[in-house]
């Protein structure tokens, strides 16, 4: 049976992007024209995931409204002539069954995907996290090269890597590769390590595709980092446990958009706005004379 479902985390407090925060989810902040988290669900239903289910929490109901069907909505900008509006909303349309879940306690990520167990049940699934875009426009389909990966080497776990400057190991989780290429087995992984420490600059890069038995090593898995149940734990010990895991590298033209914080949320939002094709040109043209001026 095809894998055709998706948990998207989106439970967490996103403290990083506070005062944004404090009253929308970080997942519903607008990259460009869409919100983030619209652009994962497009990517992960053209790579044929049918079932999404948004691990939620308190606060997090805009999600939940923004993929609903809004008939009211649909009616004005008909009744008053925007016929062209209504291709925004053609998102609604798609083919995908939303289910929600709540992480009642903000346990970690590892806890958030534990709290799909009994949706998921005994079929593998995919992971994506609901604040991270992949690829411009979230033209990516790294997650299909990912499930070969998965069905054809029978893996227990499969991840996206993206190559990070070596400052920046210490905000992700750091594979130990056994081998090179495109695709590579995972001898290890290493949680935030210090630049000393690193085996690699892979970074996992938001996207997974695990089988069930994941589930056993959540429940076994104890608080790591930050009081936190870690994903990257409950992967390294199905390895341990003799499970094969395996990295698929995000290309350049598939970069990783992380969400979490200022810094990279700045740039994502003037990137997909310059490759917007309305409005990308006189943005441009804007930014060039703005920094001409001030002589940066
Ligand atoms: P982050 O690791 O960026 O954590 O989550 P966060 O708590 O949202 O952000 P900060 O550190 O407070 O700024 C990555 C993804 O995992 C989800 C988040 O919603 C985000 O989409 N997540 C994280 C959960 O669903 N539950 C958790 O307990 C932690």
């Amino acid at each position: 049976m095809p894998i055709d479902t998706v948990v998207i985390p989106v439970a967490g407090l996103g403290t990083r992007l506070l005062p944004a925060t404090k009253s929308q989810p970080k997942e519903m902040l607008p990259v460009g024209r869409k919100p983030v988290v619209q652009y994962v669900v497009e990517e992960l239903t053209r790579v044929g995931m049918h079932r999404v289910l948004f691990v939620t929490g308190p606060g997090k109901a805009s999600i939940e409204n923004h993929f609903d069907l809004n008939g009211e909505l649909i009616q004005i900008l008909r009744e008053t002539g925007k016929e062209e509006l209504l291709a925004e909303l053609e998102f609604e349309r798609a083919a995908v069954q939303y289910f929600y879940t709540r992480q009642r306690q903000l346990l970690g990520l590892g806890h958030a995907v534990l709290c799909a167990r009994s949706f998921v049940g005994d079929r593998p699934f995919v992971v994506a996290l609901g604040d991270s875009i992949i690829g411009m426009h979230a033209q990516s389909d790294v997650v299909r090269r990912m499930i070969a990966c998965f069905e054809e080497r029978q893996a227990a776990a499969v991840i996206a890597f993206e190559e990070v400057p070596a400052a920046e190991v210490r905000r992700y989780g750091i594979a130990k590769p056994k081998d090179g290429g495109e695709i590579f087995e995972i001898d290890d992984l290493v949680e935030k390590p210090s630049v000393d420490e690193a085996p690699s600059n892979l970074a996992i890069a938001a996207r997974y595709v695990l089988a069930p038995v994941i589930f056993d090593a959540l429940e076994r898995t104890p608080p790591g980092k930050g009081g936190e149940i870690q994903l990257t734990d409950a992967i390294r010990s199905v390895i341990g446990d003799g499970g094969r895991a395996f990295g698929v590298r995000l290309p350049p033209a598939e970069r990783r958009y992380d969400i979490g914080n200022f810094d990279a949320y700045f740039r994502a939002f003037v990137d997909f706005a310059l490759a917007d094709p309305r409005f990308g040109a006189s943005l441009r043209r804007y930014l060039e004379g703005l920094l001409h001026v001030s002589g940066t």
